[in-house]
C-alpha cells in the first residue's frame, strides 16, 4: 500500500492548521534576534510605524506620531513599565502603494518586532498583507474599514472602533437626536473609508425609517463642489452624510453654505483636524461628527495626557494623538505579558489583550481581532470642536 498521499494529506493538515494559528507557521524570530528576552529585565522592544507623514492626510501622521513618541518615552523613562521601546516612523506619503513599501522596508530591512499603523484605511489595507505573510503583528490605531481585520488574517489587529459601528451611532444620532427624516449622502469615490461608512449609515438610517433622497460622490483632491452643493440644495434633506476627510468636507460644508444650505452635516472621524477650520472658517460651526476622543472629557487619565502632550508639542492632541499614544500602550502591555519580543508570542498577547486602561476607552481584544469602545460625537464651533454627547 502506498502511504505516501496519506503523509502527505496529514502534512498539509498540519501545515494549515499551523497557518490558522496565524502568525505562527513560518517563523519570524530573526525579528527578534537583536532583542533580549524579558526573563532578566525589561522587554526590549522594535516597533516600526507606519504612517502618513507628508501627502493629503500629514496631518494625521504627525499627530500619531507625537502621540506614539510621547508614549514611548513615558514608558522607557518609567522603571516600573517592564518594556524598552524603540519606534522607527517610516512614511507612506499619504499613498497606499508606498504604504506598502514602508511596512515591506520595516519588516525585511529593520526587523521590527511589530508594526503600528497605518492612519487611512487605504493604506491600512495595502499594507496588511505584507505584515500577514511575513507573520509580525500588525496594530492599526486609526483605521476604521470593517473589512481590515477580516480580510487581514490573524495577525492584524485594529484598537478603535470601526465603520460598522461608527455609521450606526451617527445614524441613530441623526433620527432620534436631530430629528432627521431625510439625508443626502456623500461618498469619497475610492476612499474605503468613505464607501464603508457611507453604507453603514445608509443600511441604519433607512432601518430606522429615514429616506435617502440622493446618494452623490466627490473626487479626493476637487476643490469646487458647485454641482454637488446645488444638488445637496434642491433635495432639500433634513441632514447632509459625508464622511469624507478633513480636505475636501469644509470646502463642501462652506460651498453650500454661500448657496443658503443651512441644515447640518454629519461625519465621521474623518472630520478630526484643525484644517476643518482653517479651510472652511466660521462656517463650519454647529455640524457634528463621531470621533474617539476628545481633549475636554474630565477622566484624569485624559488630562494628564493633555498636559503632557501640551508641554511637549505645545499644542493640543486630537484623536490621532491619543490612539497612537493608546497603541503604543497596548503593545507594551502584550510585550510584557508575553516577556519576550519574539513576533509570534507578541501576536497571542496582542490577541489577549484585557482591559488595557486607555484615552479612548478600556482595550479587551475580541476573538475578531477588534475591540468594543464607545464613540462620541462632536459638535463643530466657530474654530474647534466640542465635545456633544457620548455613545456606547
Ligand atoms: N478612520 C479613518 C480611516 O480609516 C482615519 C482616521 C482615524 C481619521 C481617526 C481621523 C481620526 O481612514
Amino acid at each position: 500500500m502506498n502511504r505516501r498521499p496519506w503523509i502527505a494529506g496529514l502534512l498539509l493538515s498540519a501545515g494549515f492548521l499551523l497557518g490558522l494559528a496565524g502568525c505562527s507557521g513560518k517563523t519570524k524570530t530573526e525579528g527578534g534576534s537583536s532583542v533580549k528576552n524579558g526573563e532578566a529585565g525589561p522587554v526590549e522592544l522594535k516597533i516600526g510605524a507606519n504612517l502618513e507623514l507628508s501627502g493629503k492626510v500629514a496631518g494625521w501622521g504627525e499627530d500619531s506620531k507625537k502621540g506614539m513618541q510621547l508614549a514611548v518615552d513615558e514608558l522607557n523613562a518609567d522603571p516600573k513599565s517592564g518594556v524598552k521601546l524603540s519606534i522607527l516612523f517610516e512614511d507612506n506619503a499619504s499613498d497606499a502603494a508606498k504604504s506598502k513599501d514602508a511596512v515591506k522596508k520595516l519588516i525585511l530591512q529593520d526587523n521590527v518586532n511589530v508594526v503600528v499603523g497605518a492612519v487611512a484605511s487605504n493604506d491600512t489595507m495595502a499594507a496588511m498583507e505584507v505584515a500577514r505573510d511575513e507573520h509580525i503583528p500588525m496594530v492599526t490605531h486609526a483605521s476604521t474599514n470593517v473589512t481590515i481585520t477580516q480580510k487581514g488574517g490573524k495577525c492584524i489587529f485594529r484598537i478603535c472602533f470601526h465603520d460598522d459601528f461608527q455609521g450606526q451611532v451617527m445614524a441613530k444620532f441623526a433620527k432620534d437626536e436631530l430629528k432627521a427624516q431625510s439625508a443626502v449622502l456623500v461618498v469619497a469615490k475610492g476612499n474605503a473609508y468613505s464607501e464603508g461608512l457611507v453604507k453603514s449609515f445608509k443600511e441604519a438610517f433607512t432601518a430606522g425609517g429615514g429616506k435617502v433622497l440622493s446618494e452623490e460622490a466627490y473626487q479626493e483632491g476637487d476643490t469646487d463642489f458647485q454641482t454637488l452643493v446645488t444638488k445637496i440644495k434642491s433635495a432639500d434633506p433634513d441632514v447632509v452624510w459625508v464622511p469624507g476627510y478633513y480636505n475636501e468636507v469644509p470646502l463642501i460644508i462652506k460651498q453650500a453654505r454661500a448657496i443658503g444650505f443651512q441644515k447640518p452635516f454629519l461625519g465621521g472621524d474623518g472630520w478630526d483636524d484643525p484644517k476643518l477650520y482653517d479651510l472652511g472658517g466660521a462656517d463650519i460651526k454647529d455640524n457634528y461628527f463621531c470621533n474617539h476622543f476628545s481633549p475636554s472629557s474630565t477622566n484624569p487619565m485624559v488630562q494628564t495626557f493633555v498636559k503632557n502632550y501640551g508641554a511637549k508639542y505645545n499644542a493640543k492632541p486630537g484623536a490621532m494623538a491619543a490612539l497612537g499614544y493608546d497603541a503604543i500602550y497596548c503593545i507594551a502591555d502584550a510585550a510584557r505579558r508575553a516577556g519576550s519580543s519574539d513576533p509570534e508570542k507578541l501576536r497571542d498577547a496582542i490577541q489577549t489583550l484585557k482591559d488595557v486602561k486607555t484615552l479612548c476607552g478600556d482595550v479587551t481584544m475580541g476573538e475578531d481581532r477588534e475591540v468594543i469602545k464607545p464613540a462620541m460625537i462632536l459638535k463643530t464651533g466657530e474654530k474647534e470642536h466640542v465635545f456633544h454627547m457620548n455613545f456606547k
